[in-house]
């Protein structure tokens, strides 16, 4: 874990939040390189998501909650870790995290309480207490208040889903281990409405699907183990969860649950819920303006249908997708490197166009016109590289991940041609300029 954290603050990747004011625990900022990892796993998993499959849809909602929400969502009453104060060193923990001492010596505990992670904030202008929204803690509930404007305006018939990436928020007792644990941080989460009684084999099908996505952002099904979470452990919305639990470099945790949420949540928020035959243990809601079911086509019968929710985290995904692509190589004659393999479709940057010397006219405008040549394909960001240091310049891309670079030399302006450099296994070939987009190409996407 110290190797990566160093190579994310040194590299780019990720740095503490308000670090110059001496931080604020439990957030991070993503630099330069991380933003773009981050986007790309993001967007990865959008394409997999929305633009594979013609009945799911995405949404984009507000972050600030009606506390109404979260009211039926059951997150006021059930959101809350038990925490416990140390009389000695005043510092608070969770119940489930104490420490042995603390740095004034022998812990003193008080009795376990419950604390409610959610973070509230004022709106409006008068702050007395009764104008607050909360921070969501999740970013499902807003896909079910949304369900019947996306019925509605998409015309979906059972099985469809609702996929959403955003900011989440937690007031986390002990935020740590890096990005693993934060107080804020981002979901790419689906909540996939399926016929009551079809439920059980759908969760399996996600779970499945979900491993083989994973696998293909570089984290390998044996880096992963399956948690299926007893009913003494799930949350309150859910019949079952399993958890795909990885190995992340300070033990083997969540990296994302998959959870059968049953008709627990579009219960909560529908009215009408007397006349809609809801299996979950709901709350009375006479609070709600909307019948949250769809009618079946055969039977015209209104269901309410149950809701199988793969609900991944994007920091954590970033930090196993990390790990995995970390390696510290020996090169023998006692020098080494190290070398981020990601998958290339993840790399922050595609290719880094390198001109053999940084005054030369002719060696620059030549790699700077296929810099920007090959920036118009849309695969993500391309380097000019102009440093005049080819050796560095191919050590700081292997350690951020870069798949390729790509030398213009004294040859390229005689015939055309460049010098292109694989990361993984440092061989060279010479390409022609002309055939490098669809070298690029094919293996950004391999
Ligand atoms: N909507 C369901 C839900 O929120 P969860 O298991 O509480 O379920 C889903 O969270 C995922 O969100 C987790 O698997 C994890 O990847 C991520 N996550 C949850 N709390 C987090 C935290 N404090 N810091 C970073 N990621 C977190």
């Amino acid at each position: 874990m110290d190797e990566l954290v160093s190579l994310c603050k040194r590299r780019g990747f990720i740095f503490q939040s308000g670090e110059i004011y001496g931080g604020l625990q439990g957030m991070y900022d993503y630099g330069p390189l991380g933003v773009e990892l981050k986007n790309n796993l993001k967007n990865a998993w959008w394409s997999s998501m929305v633009y594979e499959n013609d009945n799911i849809e995405g949404l984009d909602a507000s972050i600030l909650s009606n506390p109404t929400v979260l009211k039926y969502s059951g997150h006021e009453d059930t959101f809350s870790d038990p925490m416990v104060d140390c009389k000695t060193c005043k510092s608070r923990f969770r119940e489930d995290q104490l420490p042995e001492s603390c740095n004034k010596g022998k812990c003193d505990f008080t009795e376990p309480r419950q604390f409610n992670l959610m973070f509230k904030t004022n709106v409006g202008p008068i702050d007395d207490g009764t104008s607050f929204a909360y921070l969501r803690p999740e970013t499902a509930q807003q896909i079910f208040t949304n369900f019947k404007n996306v019925v509605d305006s998409s015309s979906k018939a059972l099985p469809f889903g609702i996929a959403q990436i955003g900011k989440a928020f937690r007031n986390e007792i002990t935020p740590r281990n890096f990005i693993f644990r934060v107080r804020e941080f981002e979901q790419m989460e689906l909540e996939f409405f399926v016929h009551p009684g079809t439920d059980e084999d759908w969760h399996k099908t996600w779970v499945k699907k979900r491993l083989d996505w994973w696998e293909k952002q570089g984290v390998p099904k044996g880096s992963i183990e399956l948690y299926d979470v007893p009913d003494d452990e799930l949350a309150h919305y859910s019949k079952g969860t399993i958890d795909i639990m990885y190995k992340f470099p300070h033990g083997l945790e969540e990296l994302e649950g998959i959870a059968n949420r049953t008709d627990f949540d579009l219960g909560s928020h529908t009215k009408n819920q007397d006349e809609l035959n809801i299996s979950a243990k709901v709350m009375p809601n006479n609070n709600s303006n909307t019948r949250l079911a769809i009618q079946d086509l055969n039977s015209k019968k209104w269901v309410v249908p149950y809701v199988i929710e793969p609900s991944a985290g994007v920091d954590r995904g970033v930090l196993a997708i990390m790990n995995e692509a970390y390696n510290l190589e020996d090169l023998g004659e006692g020098k080494e490197r190290i070398v981020l393999k990601l998958k290339p479709h993840l790399s922050p940057i595609k290719a880094a166009v390198i001109p053999l010397k940084k005054n030369n006219d002719g060696l620059v405008n030549k790699a700077s016109e296929l810099k920007k040549t090959l920036q118009k394909l849309n695969l993500g960001r391309i380097v000019l590289e102009n440093t005049g240091n080819i050796g560095k310049g191919y050590r700081r891309h292997d350690e951020i991940g870069t798949p390729l670079c790509i030398t213009i030399d004294f040859e390229s302006l005689d015939d055309n041609t460049a010098t292109v450099r694989d990361r993984d296994t440092m061989q060279q070939e010479r390409v022609s300029i002309n055939d490098l987009p669809e070298y690029l190409i094919q293996r950004i996407n391999e």
